[in-house]
């Protein structure tokens, strides 16, 4: 089994905090990850009909989102199987153990297999792994799953458990429920058509894939193993740990809680055992505060600020990159963390403005990339998309540019920089400086925009997380990964805190 720890203190060592070259700058070799691909295609969102297969997302703005009375379906469905009322799973996991979460993996590119040997490497004798959210893109598709979740997760000796992301559900999450709880598909119900706002939406709605069964057996045999196997009762679950419980909710596609869902949640939350949240949508996220709404009143955070719920932490994907904001909430401290940096192209860190939502202060936020990084990532892949040569910034700027315009000390050392006019309108372009318009660096980049780059070169600013659980505390890691060779052998650790239990 791996020392965490060892790697840990060697992974602080060698991190993008540290140098240039701990960020995967500068990369001498690619690597190994490229051996594990299927093949070399970069995951395309501006093919037409990737779009037109993740149109359920644009139908369910312009219409009302159809989700919540699909889940209720699938729940009811699961019930009467007999699944436990309360979704509980129980697996056991002795008295210490840890566990990895990965967020946002489903792209089956580059971006995605480049997390493996660092996650196997880390991931050994781990007890099992949970994707928070979009495990499958575009669509969540049943039949994607083979490159994008058997093939990549293939020697990774654990189950892997999954809460659904808007993506999952733009296949009304067919293949979610078919793959992670082994669900029929439900029957379609077929209305006449109305002109009404449901009845246009019905009609263009795309409706989820027929699954090839036998492709999907095939799929199945590369992670055969009965240690690799488990089943979710529902799209949201409680994993009793002994004396932890994780409690996985399903966001849907607008990141709300149905009513049926809402009532699960405070029920089983209130178990008053130490808790940790694993949602599709991030409560804290990018300075901005979203509680999460539960249909009829109240919110998740609600629940997770209660005392009496035990919540120590709640961890959402969504956003591909690693935030942490520690919420001090009373007399205790909640660590909210985003972690979607587990396979999709990444988010921009660099638009991240001063933090100082939930009183927390911008030396206490944690971010991967660094915004300096994220700033000259950006600026190469446009300068080289735009052939504009004086767009780029190399990370030592982009580390300099950040911390000004942020007002915090740079959280790498490098030599002094000075700020040229070129240099502010190349990170004003780029949304690292206030300006009404700039490039695409977030949700937008990522759906039409990523595949143009072909981004195969490292640094790819992937990460994941480890969670380890012993007698008094609870220690989550982010541990980072690039593409490139270097840090696959020692894999970086961009951030650490310890939660007493
Ligand atoms: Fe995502």
């Amino acid at each position: 089994m791996v020392d965490v720890g060892a790697a840990a203190a060697r992974g602080k060592q060698v991190s993008s905090r540290v140098s240039e070259d701990g960020a995967g700058w500068n990369c001498q070799t690619i690597g190994t990850f490229q051996a594990l691909r299927p093949n070399t295609k970069t995951f395309t969102w501006l093919n037409p009909l990737t779009l037109w297969r993740s149109r359920n997302e644009v139908l369910a703005g312009l219409f009302g989102d159809p989700s919540p009375e699909v889940r209720r379906r699938w729940v009811a469905a699961q019930r009467e199987r007999g699944v436990d009322p309360d979704f509980r799973i129980k697996q056991d996991v002795g008295e210490e153990y840890s566990f990895l979460v990965l967020g946002d993996t489903g792209e089956g590119d580059a971006s995605q297999y480049a997390v493996i040997p660092g996650m196997l490497k880390l991931g050994e004798g781990t007890s099992f792994s949970v994707v928070a959210s979009d495990v499958i893109y575009p669509t969540g598709s049943g039949n994607e799953y083979r490159d994008k979740f058997f093939r990549p997760y293939k020697d990774y000796a654990a189950p892997i458990y999954a809460v659904p992301g808007n993506h999952d559900w733009y296949d009304g999450l067919g293949g979610f429920m078919r793959v992670f709880c082994d669900a029929k598909p439900l029957h379609v119900q077929r209305q006449g058509f109305r002109l009404s706002p449901s009845g246009l939406r019905g009609l263009l709605w795309k409706k989820p894939d027929a699954i090839d069964e036998p492709a999907l057996d095939e799929a199945q045999k590369m992670r055969p193993l009965p240690e690799q196997q488990a089943t979710l009762p529902a799209p949201y679950w409680v994993l009793d740990l002994g004396r932890l419980l994780l409690v996985g909710i399903d966001t849907g596609i607008r990141g709300d809680l149905d009513r049926e869902q809402g009532e699960w949640l405070r029920r089983v939350s209130a178990d008053p055992r130490p808790k940790i949240l694993i949602t599709g949508k991030p409560i804290y996220v990018r300075n901005e505060y979203h509680p999460c709404a539960i249909e009829g009143g109240g919110t998740v955070d609600d629940i997770v600020r209660d005392p009496a719920c035990n919540y120590v932490a709640a961890i959402g994907g969504d956003v591909h990159n690693y935030e942490r904001f520690p919420v001090r909430v009373g007399d205790r401290t909640i660590q909210y963390i985003v972690s979607g940096g587990g396979g999709a192209f990444m988010h921009a860190t660099h638009t991240i403005p001063r933090v100082d939502v939930g009183g927390v202060h911008e030396d206490e936020f944690r971010c991967y990339p660094l915004r300096g990084d994220s700033l000259s990532f950006y600026s190469l892949l446009y300068s080289k998309r735009l052939h504009m040569r004086w767009l780029y910034l190399t990370p030592e700027q982009g580390l300099a540019l950040t911390a000004k315009q942020v007002g915090n000390t740079p959280p790498r050392h490098s030599a002094d920089v000075p700020i040229t006019a070129r240099m502010r309108w190349a990170a004003r372009l780029l949304g690292a400086w206030p300006m009404p318009f700039h490039l695409p660096v977030g949700r937008i980049f990522h759906r039409y925009i990523s595949e143009l780059s072909d981004w195969d070169t490292p640094p790819f600013f992937k990460s994941f997380l480890h969670v380890s659980v012993t007698a008094g505390h609870l220690k989550i890691r982010c541990f980072a990964a690039t593409g490139c060779l270097q840090q696959e052998v020692e894999p970086p650790l961009e951030d650490e805190v310890e939660i007493p239990l």
